[in-house]
């Protein structure tokens, strides 16, 4: 069955199962949405072409020998956020951890020519996933991280077989990675930039959708961008009644001040305990299709996210790093909107070591039982 009749397959399931309201959903590839969120100002920038959904299905079976379909599960536990059908997509399970390991082995695998080797900087799930990445290509990677980066993640990296480059600064680190691509010809696998990254990422939420589909609203967490780009652009392209919510922590809200100035800002003063969504800045293509496709974007503490962090562990015993609950924590902010919504989160990654997931969770609520 081709991808297109498999949507329209499932489209007619769900009308059967869900009742009329879904009759109305139909197949789009052009897409013009109207966006809600009031205070984006018209963009600047050119606009960028999304993956088309077929493109996305190929990636997906590209990848398929090696990425794992994680498990689109209900909220198991008694202590639900919302009252409506909560729904899980667990890239927490994915390979390294997170759902970074789609979009580093999709990059690594259209590369023209790997042999020099590959450059990565990040502080964490996008440093582990290229490194793992280039070991399943057998290519040799170099990954440029900050000094303060998470001692368990840098470990992780070098166990994964990269060389490991530290630097101080964003300008450092930025330096240190132009000079290894002039010197040594290494290819830059960006961690949340490009059209290889977002089909990468694009495959998360296909496979949300195919297993768990249709849903009301998707909720997806925003570091630089690339998560949320691929999985909004596909899901709008399939089923443009679904609302895109995107999750930034308060201290890194980087991308609703870009959609506010209508340009992906350079710049980005990050604090928050969410080390993975502190993205420093932003960039155009992942801009571009998140100003299309995202329908709105939201912002919650660092204490609402060690409340969530509790909550998940409690409920659904899941101990996970901050990012991955950031968009739990937004949902107990719009419980009363969902009601008989089905909702879907995406748990985007687990990298967490035991001392800092203690250190938060023990600093929220009545702590962990
Ligand atoms: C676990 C996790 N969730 C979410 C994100 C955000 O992804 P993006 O930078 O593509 O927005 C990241 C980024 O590193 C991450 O590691």
């Amino acid at each position: 069955m081709k991808d297109s009749e498999w949507f329209q397959y499932r489209v007619q399931y769900h009308a059967q199962a869900y009742g009329e309201s879904f009759r109305s959903v139909s197949l789009r590839q052009d897409v013009a949405l109207s966006l809600n969120m009031t205070d984006r100002a018209s963009s600047s920038t050119s606009v960028a072409v999304a993956p088309t959904p077929a493109r996305v299905q190929d990636v997906r079976d590209d990848l398929a020998s090696r990425i794992v379909r994680t498990p689109c599960v209900p909220w198991s536990g008694l202590e639900s956020p919302i009252d409506g059908e909560l729904w899980l997509k667990m890239e927490v399970f994915q390979r390294t951890g997170s759902f970074k390991a789609r979009g580093a082995l999709n990059s690594l695998r259209q590369l023209a020519d790997p042999t020099s080797g590959v450059v990565a900087f990040s502080a964490g799930n996008h440093a582990i996933a290229t490194a793992w990445a280039a070991r399943e290509c057998g290519v040799e990677a170099t990954v440029v991280m900050p000094r303060s980066a998470n001692a368990a993640r840098v470990a992780r990296v070098e166990r994964l077989g990269a060389r490991l480059v530290l630097g101080d600064t964003i300008a450092d680190l930025v330096a240190i990675v132009e000079g290894l691509q002039q010197e040594e010809g290494l290819a830059l696998i960006h961690p949340f930039e490009g059209e290889a990254i977002i089909e990468g990422t694009a495959t998360a939420g296909l496979e949300l959708i195919q297993d768990g589909g249709p849903f009301d609203v998707v909720y997806v967490p925003i570091g630089g961008g690339g998560l949320i780009a691929g999985v909004a652009s596909f899901i709008k392209q399939v089923l443009p009644t679904c609302r895109i919510v995107g999750v930034e922590p308060a201290g890194a809200d980087g991308m609703r001040q870009s959609l506010k100035a209508g340009a992906p800002l350079d710049s980005v003063v990050v604090d928050t305990i969410a080390d993975s969504l502190g993205a420093p800045m932003h960039r155009p293509y992942s801009f571009s299709l998140i100003n299309q496709y995202v329908d709105d974007i939201v912002t919650v503490s660092d204490d609402q996210m060690r409340e969530a962090m509790r909550r998940v562990f409690n409920d659904m015993k899941l101990a996970v790093e901050p990012a991955c609950v950031a968009s739990i924590a937004a949902l107990s902010m719009d419980a009363s909107d969902l009601q008989e919504q089905r909702v879907c989160v995406l748990a985007c990654g687990s990298n967490i070591d035991q001392a800092s997931w203690y250190r938060h969770v023990s600093g929220a609520g009545e702590g962990v039982s």
